[in-house]
């Protein structure tokens, strides 16, 4: 049985996230969707938040199955029984902290193996940080996000004081 984890902060899950998630599913018998819970980095979205939302909108694929994590990433992986780590890489830009991760990730657990995929062109300039700002400063994030979430994705950025 063939398991990958694809890990990630998800605040929010995005429509880029979700295009991986779909041909990720596709590749391996499951699909872990790892959501850090790192309580040193406070995001917009409380971590069950996230998890939460990206198990509503993953329903379509059984082997799917979203959770939260902490601690190191390849040692969360080794539990899961993940031999694989997948990334999504937009532009050229994603690289050098990619391939950094992957080889720290490397270093420390040869067993676990990342694997990238590119992201299809028109979520190339999808982030997380785009939409919550978008959001925030009132923008329209319908072609950014699952339409299931929009709602409460807009209230919750909309919260944020808009800076002058
Ligand atoms: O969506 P993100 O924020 O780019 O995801 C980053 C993530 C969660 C994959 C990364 O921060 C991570 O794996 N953190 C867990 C701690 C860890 O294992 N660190 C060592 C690798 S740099």
């Amino acid at each position: 049985m063939a398991i990958a984890i694809f890990p990630g902060s998800f605040d929010p899950v995005t429509n880029g996230h979700l295009d991986i998630i779909r041909r990720a599913a596709a590749l391996f018998d499951e699909l872990v969707v790892a959501v850090l819970d790192n309580p040193n980095k406070k995001g917009r979205f409380p971590p069950e938040a996230r998890v939460d939302m990206l198990r509503r909108v993953t329903t379509a694929w059984p082997n799917v199955r979203a959770e939260r994590f902490s601690g190191l990433l390849v040692k969360y992986a080794q539990r899961c029984g993940a031999r694989v780590i997948v990334r999504g890489l937009r532009a050229a830009n994603d690289f050098e902290y990619e391939f950094q991760m992957a080889q720290l990730n490397r270093g420390m657990s040869e067993a676990v193996e990342t694997l990238f995929m590119m992201t299809a062109p028109q979520y190339a300039y999808v982030s997380s940080s785009g939409v919550r700002e978008i959001a925030a400063l009132g923008g329209d994030i319908t072609p950014l996000v699952p339409g299931a979430l929009l709602r409460e994705i807009r209230e919750a950025c909309e919260e944020i004081p808009a800076a002058n």
